[in-house]
């Protein structure tokens, strides 16, 4: 889950490549290095530590040059040292090469390559194909893209990798597991893991597929497979501009994107969500629409907090469309053979449209020939490319680690594909037009709700020593509660555990006593009074209560500690807007401990190694 940038043209690489590596971070941030080809030749600077580290380590002394590669790390094998962070370099000098993904087979290879002599300075799986690319040379004199090419034929694993030499004038790429996209500008190219160092140069790009490799010159760029197939390939043009990928001046990605849910959840009904007529549109899913109405099983199936959201899908299916629905972790539904039939249906989840397990999933639903749809935010991701169909979420760029605004599209999108399905089904036109009105009307009462940060800033301030924490909801809210105990963990390093409130009774309250903050989903819906009674076994038993239920009740004040009263909506509905003090409750909380909020520790943005 590394960042790779790489750059060919007129200008100078290294600012180029650097803020592009910056705008990369939160797919790994443990060590940063980068290679300029130049008058001197290859010139590599690398270590421990973050881009900035990196920036002000060759501040002093630019490095010049109109060719280079670097990379941002997230460590798998090796611990994060100056020795370890990429680019490796070849014996001789001549080239560098960084890597994202995991090289399965690199004991062999390292082996195989120390009995001819090659030293190893790292502990990396990487730095083996450094050398096996310089034995291919040294036996042959093929060209550095030919290989490179032939020294991918003989790696087992993932990669997105990108390599430059002080000899031949070219920028090498080549993926298989691991997202990488070649930007063409005029006279000039780049490479990203993804768009984001690309957009503020160019917007016509190319995304490379598992199995291919692009040699990049001044002049032009050529693409082939690894068994050296040439293709012919799309140029894409990007959706996002520059000032999405901006904080805006909040202090944080995750504040700013948090912020930005009445906008976003706007942006995934738009064109979508017709409340008047009463109907729902989802063009990605037109050519498929009959055979998912037909499914006789879906099967959701996705990764941490997508997961969450699949949850919140199986509770609105179910209920409206009256499909049974079954939710998988995708790592564990990739490996347990699981039984497909004609009829069922696979759904997966990913924001980033590029975690491992979750592509293992889609690859393994077509393996089974069943129909796979897709739910992603990154346009042109994997998942999007190799899935049958699909819906884009349309949330814009999710930079923060703590996936917030994702997961409130998500669960729109499979909200309006529930509703869709209920059409003519489960629900009468007046019942329609009454449940995608109260849709329509969520982005609003989103905005009412973030207008009480500094009431949950207050509320988190007492809470900020906390070592442990519990979040209990039932139905809908059941899932919102693991969400809410997930935002906590990641960014605040606080232990905290999401239950269904009846399942507490079941262990987990014997964690209760005075330190345990317990935060509950007590809206006003069918299973209320079932919630209140679960308050008072906490409270019976010293625990710290804070509730989420609706404006104007005021029947908890006298249990709970805390009351966050927020806007009344359906009950289907609902996750949407108790989702959401629990992102600005974990916000505050990681802030007041002086946590790397938006790339919080050993954790990356996108999950690309199984
Ligand atoms: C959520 O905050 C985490 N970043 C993580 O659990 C994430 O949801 C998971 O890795 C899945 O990512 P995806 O949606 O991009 O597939």
């Amino acid at each position: 889950m590394c960042g790779i940038v790489g750059y060919i043209g007129s200008q100078q690489a290294e600012s180029i490549l650097l803020t592009g590596l910056k705008r990369l971070e939160y797919r790994g941030y443990d060590s940063a290095g980068l290679a300029i080809v130049g008058d001197d030749g290859l010139v590599v600077e690398k270590r421990k530590g973050k881009v900035d580290e990196l920036r002000s380590a060759v501040d002093g002394q630019p490095l010049l040059g109109t060719l280079g590669i670097c990379h941002t790390r997230w460590a798998t094998h090796g611990p994060p040292t100056d020795a370890n962070a990429h680019p490796h370099t070849s014996v001789s000098g001549d080239f560098a090469l960084v890597h994202n993904g995991i090289i399965e087979n690199h004991g062999v290879i390292r082996k195989r390559l120390k009995e001819k002599g090659y030293e190893f300075v790292s502990d990396t799986d990487t730095e083996v194909l450094v050398h096996l690319i310089e034995d291919i040379r040294r036996e042959t004199d093929l060209s550095l893209g030919e290989a490179v090419r032939q020294a991918l034929t003989q790696v087992v694993g993932t990669y997105g990798i990108a390599v430059v030499s002080s000899v031949d004038d070219q920028l090498i790429a080549a993926r298989k597991g691991s997202p990488l996209i070649l930007g063409i500008g005029d006279g000039e190219y780049f490479i990203g893991s993804d768009a984001a160092p690309l957009v503020e140069h160019t917007r016509q790009v190319v995304y490379l597929s598992d199995g291919e490799i692009v040699t990049v010159n001044r002049n032009g760029y050529e693409v082939k497979t690894i068994d050296n197939v040439p293709l012919e390939k799309e140029v894409h043009e990007l959706e996002w501009d520059l000032s999405e990928i901006e904080k805006s001046g909040y202090d944080h990605f995750m504040l700013k994107e948090i912020m930005e849910q009445p906008e976003s959840l706007s942006d995934s009904m738009r064109g979508r969500l017709l409340p008047d007529d009463p109907r729902v549109v989802l063009g990605g899913l037109y050519n498929h629409w009959d055979q998912i109405v037909d499914a006789d099983r879906i099967i959701i199936a996705a990764c941490g907090t997508s997961w969450h959201s699949a949850l919140v899908g199986e509770y609105l299916i179910e209920s409206f469309a009256r499909i049974p629905v079954e939710v998988e972790y995708a790592s564990e539904f990739r490996y347990r053979n699981p039984i497909l039939r004609d009829g069922d249906v696979v759904i997966v989840i990913s924001q980033s449209g590029e975690t491992a397990d979750t592509l293992a999933a889609v690859r393994e639903a077509r393996k089974n020939g069943v129909l796979c749809l897709g739910i992603c935010n990154v346009v042109g991701s994997t998942i999007a490319r190799e899935t049958d169909a699909g819906v884009y979420l349309h949330a814009g760029p999710e930079i923060g680690v703590a996936s917030t605004k994702a997961f409130t599209a998500q669960v729109t999108v499979l909200a309006m594909i529930a509703l869709k399905l209920a059409e003519n089904r489960t629900l009468s036109t007046a019942e329609m037009a009454h449940n995608l009105h109260a849709l329509a009307s969520i982005p609003d009462k989103v905005d009412e709700v973030l207008g009480m940060n500094d009431e949950i800033r207050e509320m988190a301030s007492v809470y900020r020593y906390a070592s442990n924490f519990l979040y209990l909801g039932r139905g809908y809210n059941f899932p919102v509660a693991l969400e809410g105990a997930l935002k906590l963990k990641e960014i605040s390093y606080i232990h905290a555990e999401g239950y269904p409130a009846a399942e507490m009774k079941h262990g987990p309250i014997a964690l209760i006593d005075r330190f345990m903050p317990v935060v509950f989903i007590a809206m006003k819906d069918s299973t209320y009074d079932k919630v209140v009674s679960n308050i008072e076994e906490v409270v019976a038993r010293d625990g710290s209560v804070i509730a989420i239920t609706d404006e104007g009740n005021g029947e908890l004040d006298k249990l709970c500690e805390y009351v966050l009263r927020i806007p009344k909506t359906e009950e289907f509905l609902s996750p949407l807007l108790t989702v959401v003090p629990l992102q600005l409750l974990s916000y505050h909380i990681a802030v007041m401990r002086g946590c790397h909020v938006d790339q919080p520790r050993n954790l990356a943005k996108s999950v690309t190694v199984e």
